[in-house]
């Protein structure tokens, strides 16, 4: 497993810290957080770093946002508004018991705490955060004395405040990061077998990597959502790749693969779970009497070290309250896939480089 510098063998008192954190959380229609589990994931760093009385800079990105802005020239109308990180700069502020105002830090619009606490707005405003810009990298180190990365989520993307940066400062990895990459390093290194793996939803372009990876390594790979019926790209897949049949609507698997899978999840010692196996509806997170449902209860109750992950997947387990009834649950999305799939992170990579 990779071994990353911890930010407890470094002298933080006094010192500026570029913190980039998971901010990408879901918002609904009046810009609530609908979610918090990926801002939570993190919060242990902040609280170390500033009872360290260390200074920091939170950064991070929410969304896609299309229209981008110079530093300079940066004026929000209320279409971009639903990218901005406000919600989020509030969430911290309950968080830390601290208020804040709209301020600058050597030219980034943001928000300002106390003297020892700054939120960037979005840093994907600013095209240069995308295109992995070191001259956009080197202002945001310009900030700080010290990097950590404790977003794991975004750890797969070359963006400035994720890879770049660390080239101009001191880098260490956060708590969470640590621990996500301590989680998947060991179902993938050293899992107790039988291993088997889920694989649910709808892309197929994201998940056949992690799939093709796994029905190498694994004793069990069972495929269900959407994705099943991608029997053309399917049809690659190793042996131990079980796809399940769906529901003629398509929208589930049906129940005899359903029982198919539950009695491969009960002799399971590790189980990796990414993607749901029916289509959520449009109330959203609740999964009770679903085929998913099934499944988290059977894998929780197999005793299995499990670990799951997936956006949709670990939202609706956190709304049933089963979410902390897996061994691990990880954050990531798009990162935990590739990460699984034997993918080099430039996150991570820039934390390992000299
Ligand atoms: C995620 O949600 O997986 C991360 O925040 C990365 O977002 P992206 O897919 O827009 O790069």
């Amino acid at each position: 497993m990779k071994k990353f510098p911890s930010i407890k063998s470094v002298q933080i008192l006094n010192k500026s810290v570029f913190l980039r954190a998971d901010l990408d959380v879901p918002l609904s229609q009046q810009a609530t957080i609908i979610d918090s589990i990926r801002l939570n994931a993190w919060l242990p760093t902040l609280k170390y770093l500033l009872n360290s009385r260390a200074k920091v800079i939170i950064a991070g990105h929410l969304g896609r946002p299309q229209k981008k802005f110079s530093i300079s020239n940066f004026q929000l109308s209320n279409t971009e508004r639903e990218f901005s990180l406000a919600p989020v700069a509030k969430w911290i502020e309950k968080e830390t018991g601290l208020k804040s105002h709209e301020a600058e830090l050597g030219g980034f619009p943001g928000w300002k705490y106390a003297d020892n606490l700054f939120l960037l707005e979005n840093l994907r405003f600013y095209k240069e955060e995308e295109e992995n810009n070191p001259e956009f990298a080197k202002r945001l180190a310009s900030l700080a004395d010290i990097y950590v990365n404790d977003a794991f989520a975004v750890s797969h993307r070359y963006n400035a405040s994720v890879s770049e940066i660390a080239k101009y400062l001191p880098h260490f990895a956060g708590f969470r990061l640590e621990e996500e990459v301590t989680a998947l390093s060991k179902v993938l290194d050293e899992p107790k077998r039988p291993l088997v793996v889920i694989v649910g939803g709808i892309k197929i372009e994201t998940k056949l990597p992690l799939i093709q990876k796994m029905s190498e390594i694994a004793d069990h790979v069972l495929v269900g959502g959407k994705l099943a019926a991608e029997t053309e790209a399917l049809s690659k897949v190793g042996e131990s790749a079980v796809i399940a049949k769906l529901t003629e609507d398509g929208l589930d698997v049906t129940e005899e693969s359903l029982r198919k899978f539950l009695e491969v999840v009960k002799t399971a010692k590790t189980i990796i779970w990414n993607g749901p196996l029916h289509k959520i509806p449009n109330t959203k997170y609740q999964i009770s009497n679903s085929s998913s449902s099934e499944l988290a209860q059977a894998i929780i109750g197999s005793g299995a070290y499990s670990v799951v992950g997936g956006g949709d997947t670990i939202a609706f387990l956190d709304k049933e309250k089963l979410l902390d009834k897996f061994s691990f649950y990880s954050i990531g999305g798009g990162a935990m896939l590739a990460f699984l799939s034997g993918e080099k992170l430039p996150g991570l990579e820039a934390l390992i480089r000299g």
